[in-house]
């Protein structure tokens, strides 16, 4: 049977990876990326493939049912990769119903157009991509393993960890095939600029002040985003259902640390004196409920599919802040909201 695979949120900042990997490396699959284009999404991510034979774009909120279903009628859609959602843990502090519509509702919305639409449930996967966040917060050391009990902190990782439990009720109740990754934090080409290491990028480049929470002594565990796609194209092909997958990067910073590493490479790339982006370091008013530290055991994906990041992290902070200082277009539309325009001109109404 011939793959129509629909991957929702393409157009955001992991999605647009994985929807690249997917259009160049399976000519022979039909990608269909449904997405509609919230403030993170941006469809001049998608400049390369958007041409391509096997690829399709439909501007859809997941919260819309009747016009999920008309998607997959009119593509005959096989299998879901879902990624679309709110991401940012700062925004859902001040706006959590926002994630809980999309993260949650429009999970189980998906679940059951799939669930509906598909006759053999046997021959389709739904993949669902989250994130280590629903684990909590590893305060007394250890690591995130497959087997760690959920415990979200965050308003964000609340609605991430509903999510995941649906997509494993769905598996257990209807015998829907499903997989789910957590990945660790990613970093690379095509982030909005309000995660930290984007944000840090923009701000250096623009000499305004780094703003680091609390006493910069939080950990994250790092990884280059086209390696979290690489794991995704694996798990989607040679994963088992039903199982889950962490995915990380072995690679733990503490915040103050990174944005210390983008001062210092920083200076060299702009030709600044040596010492001078520091200076911007800023401490402001911690998160409220900020998780202290989020480390991933990959050792699964690693042993079971023979996943691993192809790219240390020194060079995937080279080649991120080098993307950024080359596609200073894509910056300023992304942070002016120029971009709707670009959807405007390839797409019409
Ligand atoms: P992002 O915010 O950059 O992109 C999200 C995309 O989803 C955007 O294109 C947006 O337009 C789309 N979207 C949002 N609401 C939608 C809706 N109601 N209907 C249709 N489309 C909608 O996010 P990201 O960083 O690319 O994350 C993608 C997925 O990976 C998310 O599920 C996130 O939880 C998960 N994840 C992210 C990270 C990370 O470090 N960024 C780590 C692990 C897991
Ligand atoms: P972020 O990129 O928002 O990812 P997440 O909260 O999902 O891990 O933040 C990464 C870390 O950086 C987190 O500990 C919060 C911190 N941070 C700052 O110190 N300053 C900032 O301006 C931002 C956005 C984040």
């Amino acid at each position: 049977m011939k793959k129509n695979i629909l991957i929702t949120g393409g157009a955001g900042f992991i999605g647009c990876h994985v929807v690249q990997l997917f259009v160049q490396k399976y000519p022979e699959y039909h990608i269909i990326n449904l997405d509609c284009l919230t403030y993170a999404g941006n469809l001049e991510n998608l400049s390369e493939i958007e041409n391509s034979k096997n690829y399709t774009f439909e501007k859809v909120n997941i919260l819309d049912v009747e016009a999920l279903t008309s998607v997959f009628e009119k593509h005959q859609i096989t299998d879901v990769i879902h990624l679309a959602a709110e991401s940012h843990v700062d925004r859902s502090i001040t706006d959590p119903l926002a994630f809980v519509k999309t993260n949650i509702i429009g999970t189980v919305n998906l679940l059951n157009v799939a669930k509906s639409y598909w006759k053999n449930l046997e021959n389709h996967l739904f993949y669902h991509v989250s994130t280590d966040e629903v684990y909590g917060s590893l305060d007394h050391g250890g690591f995130f393993t497959e087997t760690t009990p959920y415990d979200p902190q965050s308003p964000y990782s609340a609605s991430k960890a509903a999510s995941d439990h649906f997509v494993r009720a769905y598996s257990n109740t209807y015998k829907l095939k499903t997989v789910i990754t957590n990945c660790s934090n990613n970093y690379g080409p095509n982030q909005f600029p309000e995660k930290l290491i984007p944000l840090c990028i923009n701000n250096i480049k623009n000499n305004r002040p780094l703003p680091v929470y609390g006493k910069g002594e939080n950990i994250r565990d790092w990884l280059y985003v086209v390696d979290h796609a690489r794991a995704i194209d694996m798990v989607f092909h040679n994963g088992k259902s039903g199982e889950t997958y962490n995915i990380g990067g072995f690679n733990e910073w503490m915040n103050i640390d990174i944005v210390k590493l983008l001062c210092q490479k920083m200076d060299g790339k702009l030709g600044r004196e040596k010492g001078t982006s520091e200076k911007l370091i800023t401490y402001v008013k911690d998160r409220a409920g900020h998780d202290l530290r989020y480390a991933i055991d990959a050792s699964k994906i690693q042993k079971e599919l023979g996943w691993e990041p192809s790219l240390q992290f020194e060079e995937g902070i080279s080649k991120t802040i080098e993307w950024y200082l080359e596609n200073e277009t894509w910056l300023d539309n992304v942070t002016s909201g120029n971009y709707q325009k670009y959807y405007q001109d390839h797409y019409g109404k």
